[in-house]
């Protein structure tokens, strides 16, 4: 009897997140003790949003990759505790820059202490990273690290250059997300691949799953913006466009719309009319933008899942493939 074949395998978050337990205990344990400083004001900005949680996703990419692939060990939990370092420095900075004030359902470091205080801490989270990452002595790790965050830089000029262009386009967004999200996402399960020892093409593989999981996840981030409510995300509703900040959601709008319409929506984006939110989700109700987006970011998970095709069967790659279809179906 022919039967057809069966999906394979993904767990579900709290599988993932009861399977990474023992591990992620001692990544937080080490970014705690690595956040200190004899700065008091570091230690207050850090702890306060270290401590207000975050999913750790980054993380626990690196230490789920590496796992899929037979390793785990303390490198693994440096490496790990890097990458949040890095994605908690980009938050203060971005914050900053977006002038946003609510994260992880509190006030933002920026609204708390003011802006020097978030970019020097930021800055301070970078080059705290740096130190940890050199104390593992290997070249390609830090080659890999060192262009992502100069990656990451790239991204968020390159996003700062289209505040309030309402001619930012579906290609000129990606290539802004590829920079800003991505590349971090794709170096933490490039790493795991790295530090399990395995071949070029193992490791290029999960640089590839990481790469699209993070689009994925950055598409479902800029929907949610638009879907969400500040008590479920922990976020302000409507920050983007406040911002000025044309994401999918509102490029698809545009691009749908008639002339009137689009008219007006580009003068929304010009003057980052955060008043006109009601009229900006009407268009996008209209065009179904919501949907299209979603269906765009399922199709860089799927993508993602795809690129861990032939690894060997395990949790951990089950895990992964979990963790992509999580990256959009989450709410928060
Ligand atoms: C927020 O990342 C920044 C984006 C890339 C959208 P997360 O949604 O992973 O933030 P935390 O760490 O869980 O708060
Ligand atoms: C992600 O973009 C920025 C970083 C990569 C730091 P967003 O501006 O959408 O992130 P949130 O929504 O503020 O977390
Ligand atoms: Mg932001
Ligand atoms: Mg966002």
């Amino acid at each position: 009897m022919n039967s057809a074949p069966l999906p394979p395998p993904a767990l579900s978050l709290s599988a993932i997140q009861a399977l990474a337990l023992d591990d992620m205990a001692q990544v937080d344990a080490l970014i705690r003790t690595r956040l200190a400083s004899d700065v008091v004001l570091i230690n207050q900005v850090g702890e306060y949003i270290i401590g207000a949680g975050g999913k750790r996703l980054r993380p626990m990419l690196l230490l789920l990759a590496a796992r899929a692939l037979g390793h785990r060990g303390e490198d693994s939990h440096q490496l790990a505790a890097v990458v949040e370092f890095i994605h908690t420095a980009t938050l203060l900075h971005d914050d900053v820059v977006d002038e946003s004030d609510l994260r992880r359902g509190r006030r933002t470091a920026n609204a708390v202490w003011g802006n020097a205080a978030s970019v020097l801490v930021g800055d301070f989270l970078y080059s705290r990273s740096f130190q940890l990452m050199v104390e593992l002595e290997r070249m390609e790790v830090m080659r890999i690290l060192a262009d992502t965050t100069n990656a990451i830089a790239e991204g968020e000029v390159l996003q700062l250059l289209h505040v309030r262009n309402p001619d930012t386009d579906e290609a000129a967004y990606l290539r802004v997300i590829e920079r800003k999200t991505a590349v971090l996402f794709a170096a933490a399960t490039r790493l795991g691949a790295l530090l399990a020892g395995t071949d070029a093409a193992t490791q290029q593989a999960l640089h590839d799953y990481g790469l699209n999981l993070g689009y994925a996840f950055q598409i479902a981030d800029d929907v949610l913006d638009y879907a969400s409510d500040a008590a479920t995300m922990g976020k302000n509703l409507g920050d983007d466009l406040a911002e000025g900040k044309a994401t999918l959601p509102l490029i698809h709008a545009m691009a749908w719309a008639d002339a009137p319409l689009r008219e007006r929506l580009r003068a929304i984006v010009e003057q980052a009319d955060i008043g006109a939110l009601p009229e900006v989700l009407a268009a996008i109700q209209a065009a179904d933008a919501l949907a299209y987006s979603r269906s765009r970011a399922s199709t860089y998970a799927q993508a993602a899942e795809a690129a861990l095709q032939g690894l060997p069967e395990s949790e951990g790659l089950a895990a992964l493939r979990g963790l992509a279809r999580y990256a959009v179906t989450r709410d928060r």
